[in-house]
């Protein structure tokens, strides 16, 4: 029997926004691979018809984005260790033999962006500072800690959601009020923006920066725009900024790799067709 054309796509609701295809078809063709890459939009209650029907049309895997990555661990038949510890899962495979493998490659995209944009980054120079307690706070969380940052400070507008991280995640974590943020800085060697402040259409980010140290590195997770204005603010200060579009287009990196047998790099030409 001829083999199946491999298929792959994202699963969310709503999924025209996605920049997952664009940045996976690009890929296919620039690697010379068969297969094709989907938007998938699917509700809350299609969620398990769907991934369970998956493995039988031809697909290999797929990214999973809001509202599903909590739902979706749910239909997993294996679990990594990073999705287990981050309670949440954005990458699926459909093994041979029909088991479902989640995965979470959000904290392994936030940490190779990094690298690849600040390569001098040295996570044990000193605490970092993470804005938001939201679901990318989270895998920042994990990937800050396994990385070897001595201690975070968790602030959010809900306190109650940042408490709970910690008590989650241990102490290395110390919870600051919302409006104590700015007096936090000066101590920080990295700054981490994971809520949605700044996006295009949202509220921009209201803490005070002019505590913030030279050489302080200052990362956002929102790319829409690509340059926030705290990154702007954050480079008049003398800071070394990373853009958030590097972690979307390296949290796709294990997955692509998976279902297409090839590891893609993310380079220029990857940005530039991913903004299209
Ligand atoms: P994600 O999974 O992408 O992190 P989320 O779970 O909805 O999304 O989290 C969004 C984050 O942005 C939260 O930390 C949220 O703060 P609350 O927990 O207080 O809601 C934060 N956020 C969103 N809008 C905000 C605003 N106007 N001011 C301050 N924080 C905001």
């Amino acid at each position: 029997m001829m083999k199946q054309i491999p298929l792959a796509g994202v699963l969310g609701n709503p999924i025209a926004q996605s920049k997952s295809p664009r940045l996976h078809s690009h890929w296919l063709q620039k690697y010379g691979l068969l297969g094709h890459y989907v938007p998938l939009h699917v509700t809350d209650e299609n969620l398990e018809t769907v991934v369970r029907a998956m493995p039988k049309m031809g697909f290999v895997g797929a990214n999973v984005t809001l509202p599903h990555k909590i739902a979706v661990m749910k239909f997993a038949d294996q679990i990594s260790d990073r999705a287990t510890l981050i309670g949440a899962a954005n990458t699926l495979t459909f093994k041979e033999d029909g088991r479902i493998f989640a995965d979470n490659t959000d904290g392994y995209g936030f940490m190779a962006n990094i690298r690849q944009n600040a390569p001098d980054w040295e996570p044990k120079a000193g605490p970092a500072v993470i804005l938001g307690a939201g679901g990318a706070a989270r895998a920042i969380i994990v990937a800050l800690a396994d990385a070897g940052v001595p201690e975070i400070f968790l602030t959010n507008r809900t306190r109650a959601k940042a408490d709970a991280l910690r008590a989650e995640f241990g102490a290395r974590i110390k919870v600051i009020d919302w409006v104590q943020a700015g007096n936090i800085l000066e101590e920080a060697a990295t700054l981490i923006n994971s809520t949605s402040l700044g996006m295009t259409g949202n509220a921009d980010l209201r803490v005070p920066l002019d505590g913030l140290r030279k050489g302080t590195l200052v990362t956002d997770i929102v790319y829409s725009p690509l340059r926030t204005k705290l990154l702007t603010d954050a480079e008049a200060l003398g800071c070394i900024t990373v853009d958030g579009l590097g972690m979307l287009l390296h949290q796709g990196v294990p997955g692509f790799e998976r279902w297409f047998g090839v590891r893609p790099v993310v380079d220029d030409e990857t940005r530039r067709v991913v903004l299209g």
